[in-house]
Parts: C-alpha cells; sequence; structure tokens
C-alpha cells in the first residue's frame, strides 16, 4: 500500500512506475492507495489514467492499464485515527509480506509508522521511505528512530533514485568487472575526481518547498555523495546487499567534514522571484564544493562537486582525472593539464562511458591530439529509476538503498557548513554559478563542461 496516494509523487511517479511494471509483467498483487482527501476509488482511477498519460508516456497497452485499475484499492482517512489503519489491516486480508510506500511528508512519518505498528500492519511487512530523509543529522537520526521502533533495518527502503539509474549502476560494474581500472583507481594515479550535475531550469513552481532545502540538501548530500561512495568504494567482498553496502558505508565513514572555506553556495538571478520566495532568500541555488576522503586509498585526492539550477546546460557527469605521465618525453605531451588522461561517467544526457587518452597525429613529428574512447553511449534507461527501487523493495532486495549509517553519516559530513556559511553569491541564469567556484578548483585544471553527448 502507498501512502500520499493523490499526492504529487504519486501523481508524477508512483502511478507511471506501477503501470511500467503491469506492462513487464512485474506487479500482479493489489495496490491499496492511502490518502486523507475524501476521494473516491473511481477517483483515484481516473488520477492514475491522467497520470499515465501526462507522465507515463501516454497509455500504449490498454490491457495494461485495465489490469492496473483492477489492482488498485483505495482507503482515505486521517493518519491520526486509529480507524483508518483498522481499514488498512481489513484491506491487506491474508497478505503474507507487505511493503507500505511511505510518498508522504516526514513530519507525519512518526503518526503513521507507529500507528502501522499498533494496528497489526507492519507484521511482517516492509516499509519503503523517500526522500527527504531528514534535514540535518539530528532530524535524520529522529526519523530512524522512529522507523526502528517498528521495523528493523532490514525491512527499511530507503529511496535515493540515484541508486537506481542505469548509469550509477555501471559505474559499479564497470569498476569491479574489469581488472585494468583497479589498479590505477587510487591516489597514485588519479590527481582529482569531479562531479557535475547541472540543470538547466529553474526551481518549476516549487519555491516554497526548494526554500527549506537548498541544492547542498537537495541533490548533493544524498545523490552525488552516493555517487562518490560508488565511485570511491573498495570491492565489495561479494554482491549480497550488505557486502555492497558496507564497502560504500566505508567510504562514508571516511569522509572528512566539509569546512566552510571550500563550499561556494550561489542563486540564480530571478529566484528571489518564484512563488513562495522571499524577497531576502539566502537559499542557495547551486553548490561547489571539495570533498576529501580520509582513507589509503584516497588520501590527498580532491573530490569536486557542483551541482545547480539554471546553469549552462543540462548533463550530469563524472570526470576521474588521472595523474601526467611522470616524464615529458614528447613537447605537447601535456597540453591541457590534467584534461588528457581521465575516465568520463556521463549520467545525463547519455549514459555513456568514456576513456580520454592522447594519440599521434600522423606526420613527421611526434605531435597528437585528444582522442576518447567511447566503451558505451546509450540513450536511454529500459526501466526508470523507481522502477528498478519499487520492483527491487517487493523482492526484499536493498541493494540499491540508503542504509542508516551512510544517510547519517552524509548529514554530519556537511553539517558544519548546512549553517555556517558564506551568504549564496548571484549567478547569471544558464551560466555555470558564480566564478569563485572556478577558485574552488583552479589548482587542479579547473572544471569540464560536461559533453553534450554524441
Ligand atoms: C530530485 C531533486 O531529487 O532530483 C530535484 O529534488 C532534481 O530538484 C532531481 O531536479 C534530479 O533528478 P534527475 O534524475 O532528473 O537527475
Amino acid at each position: 500500500m502507498f501512502f500520499g496516494a493523490t499526492g504529487d509523487l504519486a501523481h508524477k511517479k508512483i502511478f507511471p512506475t506501477l503501470y511500467a511494471m503491469v506492462k513487464k509483467g512485474r506487479l500482479d498483487i493489489p495496490v491499496i492507495g492511502v490518502a486523507f482527501s475524501s476521494w473516491t476509488l473511481d477517483q483515484l482511477k481516473e488520477r492514475a489514467k491522467e497520470s499515465i498519460e501526462t507522465y507515463g508516456g501516454g497509455i500504449n497497452d490498454k490491457t495494461a492499464l485495465k489490469k492496473l485499475l483492477s489492482l488498485l484499492r483505495y482507503v482515505d482517512g486521517d493518519y491520526r485515527n486509529e480507524t483508518t489503519f483498522a481499514k488498512l489491516k481489513e484491506q491487506l486480508g491474508s497478505a503474507k509480506r507487505p511493503i507500505h510506500y511511505l510518498a508522504i511528508p516526514p513530519v507525519t512519518f512518526g503518526e503513521v509508522v507507529e500507528k502501522l505498528g499498533s494496528s497489526g500492519c507492519a507484521d511482517n511487512a516492509r516499509v519503503v521511505v523517500e526522500k527527504p530523509f531528514g534535514r540535518d543529522l539530528k532530524s535524520a537520526q529522529e526519523l530512524n528512530k522512529i522507523l526502528h521502533s517498528v521495523f528493523e533495518e532490514s525491512r527499511i527502503f530507503r529511496i535515493d533514485h540515484y541508486l537506481g539509474k542505469e548509469a550509477t549502476q555501471n559505474v559499479l560494474y564497470f569498476r569491479f568487472a574489469n581488472s585494468f581500472l583497479e589498479p590505477i583507481w587510487n591516489r597514485n594515479y588519479v590527481a582529482s575526481v569531479q562531479i557535475t550535475m547541472a540543470e538547466d531550469f529553474g526551481v518549476e513552481g516549487r519555491g516554497a518547498f526548494y526554500e527549506q532545502v537548498g541544492c547542498l540538501r537537495d541533490v548533493i548530500e544524498n545523490h552525488l555523495f552516493q555517487t562518490v561512495a560508488l565511485l570511491a568504494m573498495d570491492p565489495p567482498v561479494s554482491t549480497d546487499a550488505e557486502s555492497l553496502r558496507d564497502a560504500k558505508g566505508a567510504v562514508f565513514k571516511a569522509m572528512r567534514p566539509v569546512k566552510r572555506a571550500e563550499l561556494v553556495r550561489g542563486q540564480f538571478r530571478g529566484y528571489r522571484k518564484e512563488k513562495g520566495v522571499p524577497i531576502d532568500s539566502d537559499i542557495e541555488t547551486f553548490a561547489a564544493l571539495r570533498l576529501w576522503i580520509d582513507s589509503w586509498r584516497w588520501q590527498g585526492v580532491p573530490f569536486y562537486i557542483r551541482a545547480g539550477k539554471q546553469l549552462a546546460s543540462h548533463a550530469t557527469e563524472v570526470l576521474v582525472e588521472l595523474k601526467n605521465p611522470p616524464q615529458r618525453v614528447f613537447r605537447d605531451s601535456e597540453p591541457k593539464p590534467g584534461h588528457s588522461n581521465y575516465v568520463r561517467f556521463q549520467f545525463n544526457p547519455n549514459n555513456a562511458i568514456a576513456i580520454g587518452a592522447r594519440v599521434k597525429t600522423p606526420g613527421e613529428g611526434f605531435t597528437g591530439h585528444q582522442t576518447e574512447l567511447f566503451l558505451s553511449d546509450d540513450h536511454h534507461d529500459d526501466m526508470t529509476p523507481y522502477e528498478r527501487l519499487l520492483g527491487d523493495a517487493m523482492d526484499g532486495d536493498a541493494m540499491l538503498f540508503a542504509r542508516e549509517d551512510q544517510v547519517e553519516r552524509a548529514w554530519a559530513v556537511v553539517e558544519p557548513i548546512l549553517e555556517n556559511h558564506n551568504p549564496a553569491i548571484p549567478y547569471r541564469v544558464h551560466s555555470w554559478g558564480p566564478a569563485e567556484s572556478d577558485a574552488l578548483i583552479k589548482g587542479d585544471g579547473g572544471w569540464h563542461a560536461p559533453s553534450l553527448g554524441s
């Protein structure tokens, strides 16, 4: 069952996901929508249809739609009320392994989790929780405490949709399915790592929500830190979920808390005119930071992360820059310090992996040029992140979900800069953010503008 059935997330993501799952034969159990909106089941079915039309690429399989609608149930009621949960228990009938998806604001978590427990709905059940998972270390710890009062960790699935992306999974696969990469994947060969998550649009009417979060909380401490963990982790001892999460957990543990001087905050011009945004807002719509991982493998290698709204392009890309050859044999072998040998992972707009190298230009002299070897360059995911993650949660596979230790550690790493920071610097719409962010990375060759693909 999913709480928040009449809400925005259900509308934009959940119904299209359920439809896609039915189409692929991955969903064959009743889906109980829960909300406090005085709706009827027919209204919910109408919403599902409209949602699939608008956000799910249209209805191209009428049989699947019919099937999904036949699986839908609806319970309307106040989450504070025990009778709501009695109705839910009744709807669950003899379900052996129910799964509860909390697509609701975190302030309502406590009430819902506690009542799921007291009504018996949580027996043998799993719970899926949406982001934001807290807004600082203390609130994340409180949320974990609430969840653990009813569900043990193995039954909690915290969604970070970045982990459901094909491209992030390919970082893991590419790193550990090949033998050529691991010997160089460390401080001896890697000069720096940079991640850019650029969006060329603004907050799209979500100003009031965005005011509560800002860029650091919205995408960096979760999506991009999870990406860092996949890039930096040691090989997992096996492919089970806990081994993988242990290896990632070790990276989170080794992340050094970020200092004020290692963060640049920006705000696009015009943000303060957005609906729900105060005229003197200091919320950052752009952030760039330098992160250190205090481990044997990564000591001294800076991880630069920048993300923002209204930037020059819409692309997400990781660039792992290798050190220059130890000796300069050819005069032109370092034309652009830092940008000649690298591994590039692009998550958006394409799913690409490419290696940068220099090759000799035909002719008499020993001069060369820069080339890129594409190892993969796909244009679309077979499955949306939500489809993958909901399917995994239903199968009880926690591999692609954030674990308690990771979410708490991620908050601890940004804790020193959440409130104690420099003011957000205004930047031009469709630029690369404030110039101050260039100074942060200047010594390491500067930011690499994400390639917009072939
Ligand atoms: C969400 C953020 O978690 O991720 C949004 O709240 C952001 O602000 C989105 O736009 C980006 O996700 P994706 O998959 O489009 O890169």
